[in-house]
């Protein structure tokens, strides 16, 4: 398989509403090998299909135990195809997200703290799971990809986004 090219804020295939998955073939499990690739090459946390050109209901995210972001609860290797979110509650967290389409920049965004998503893995067997924290923020986000939304539209106060170095000290970090 392959390391793509990640697509960048302003690219307009980034701003598209992605397509629905219907079969479950070979070149889907292609699609996701090079996910795979392209999210592990960049210490990526989350990929979204359209990142690398795909318009496609498909992200990955994984955070194994990482001594950069001893905060973070590690979050289990997931493909989760044609996803479907439900917010459980209305309380929300603010957290420091990046996005590898916006290298080198950091926003203050706001998620829900816990929801419920359901899905499709790589097969095609059912996924229902109920999250918080970390993991809730990262399906949160690659989930916006899908709809050709990136975090810095979800910045309440741009004065909370700004060059990651720049913002050293000044923020805790989550991964991209
Ligand atoms: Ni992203």
């Amino acid at each position: 398989m392959a390391i793509r090219r990640v697509l960048r804020m302003g690219e307009p295939l980034l701003r598209q509403v992605a397509a629905a998955v219907t079969r479950f073939d070979a070149g889907l499990a292609a699609l996701i090998a090079d996910m795979d690739d392209t999210m592990r090459s960049l210490n990526g946390a989350g990929l979204a299909a359209p990142q690398i050109g795909v318009s496609l209901r498909v992200v990955i995210f994984e955070l194994k135990d990482n001594p950069r972001y001893p905060y973070l609860t590690p979050v289990p290797y997931t493909v989760l195809v044609n996803p479907e979110l439900t917010p459980l509650g209305d309380e929300q967290d603010e957290g420091w997200e990046g996005c590898l389409s916006v290298p080198g920049m950091r926003g203050l965004v706001p998620r829900y703290r816990r929801l419920r998503y359901r899905g499709c893995d790589a097969g095609g067997a059912r996924i229902d799971r109920t999250v918080e924290g970390f993991h809730a923020r990262v399906v949160q986000h690659e989930v916006d990809h899908l709809d050709g939304i990136l975090y810095p539209q979800r910045v309440r106060d741009l004065r909370n986004f700004g060059f990651e170095d720049a913002l050293t000290g000044q923020m805790t970090p989550m991964p991209d």
